[in-house]
């Protein structure tokens, strides 16, 4: 048995493998197949100030290798999560990563600074949602918004900050300096790639909100490429995700750079997806010799 322990801003995980925010809820169904703690951690759904329904229906549709959603940032809202799903959630034995985000700068520092008295154990912020004192340009595409919606929660939290980078940009490195010159302690990346798709006999897009965030296998290419990029840009750690289904891929994401990798449609298609993954890097890991997790983060020799 491989040693599968990383060690991220201080934060020990058991096992590199956290199922991605938005694919598990607060992890209650999931533990029908089996017990939380089995993971490395748990990133939750966004979580914003006030409580939101999301975007209308159609917000799924299926497409080759992968699938697009706009379900928006549905959720009970920070008080809600706090007073309901945290407590339970800290009990698993797990990692706890809340993923966060708002509407502006204040609402994102606001949201974190009601976290701060709380047991979580990092703050995932979440940039790939629109800015409405900017047009509705989401914070994650711009250095300059990115950098003052980071400073903004930096100041409210002393936690671990990990913020999560939107891959619908011309240059990701650019924002992921801009994000750690403003104190993240660390990034994670990619969030869902944008994307559309019509319906040719109605000629109405698949999803009511017309446009949608692609994930699944068809990004892992997009994930490797970006996450070996930022790794090599920052010196803080990254983690990756974006298409990993199997443990052979979340290899392939530790290779590029990232120090844990998240999974997120995978466990759609199968909830068992998550402990897969651990069990099969383990065997990739005891087959090939190496004594540990960590021992392969960063080790692809490009030619
Ligand atoms: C239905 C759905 C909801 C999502 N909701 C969130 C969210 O609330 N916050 C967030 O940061 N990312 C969200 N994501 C993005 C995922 O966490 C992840 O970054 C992306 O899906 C790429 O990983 P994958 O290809 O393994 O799914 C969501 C993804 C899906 C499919």
């Amino acid at each position: 048995m491989a040693d599968l322990s990383v060690n991220i801003c201080g934060v020990e995980f058991k096992n590199p493998i956290i199922p991605a925010s938005g694919v598990f809820g607060y992890g209650r169904e999931y533990e029908e197949f089996y017990p939380l703690s089995r993971l490395g951690g748990i990133a939750t759904k966004g979580t914003t100030g006030t409580r939101r329904t999301g975007n209308p229906a159609p917000r799924i549709a299926e497409t080759p290798s992968g699938m697009l959603n706009s379900v928006g940032l549905q959720n009970p809202g920070i008080d809600a999560f706090i007073e309901t799903e945290l407590p339970y959630l800290l009990q698993k034995d797990t990692v706890i990563l809340a993923n966060i985000a708002g509407s502006t700068p204040e609402e994102c520092a606001e949201v974190a600074a009601k976290l701060e008295p709380t047991d979580v154990h990092m703050i995932e912020l979440n940039i790939s949602c629109p800015n409405v004192k900017q047009g509705g340009a989401a914070f994650g595409t711009s250095c300059v918004m990115a950098e003052q919606v980071t400073a903004a929660v930096r100041k409210a939290t002393t936690k671990p900050l990990v913020v999560k980078l939107s891959p619908n940009v011309t240059s990701i490195t650019d924002i992921a300096k801009a994000v750690e010159a403003a104190g993240a302690d660390a990034v994670s990346l990619i969030n869902t790639l944008l994307g559309m798709r019509i319906d040719i006999h109605t000629r109405r897009p698949v999803l009511h909100n017309n446009v949608g965030g692609l994930s699944g296998p068809a990004i892992l290419p997009v994930a490797v490429r970006m996450i070996w990029q930022v790794a090599n840009a920052v010196n803080i750690p990254v983690i990756g995700m974006g298409g990993v289904s199997t443990g052979e891929d979340a290899i392939e994401l530790m290779m590029a750079g990232a120090c844990a990798v998240q999974v997120g449609m995978a466990c759609f298609t199968d909830p068992y997806a998550p402990v897969k993954i651990i069990d099969s890097m383990n065997r990739f890991l005891d087959e090939n010799g190496i004594a540990a997790a960590r021992d392969v983060i960063g080790t692809v020799r490009p030619w």
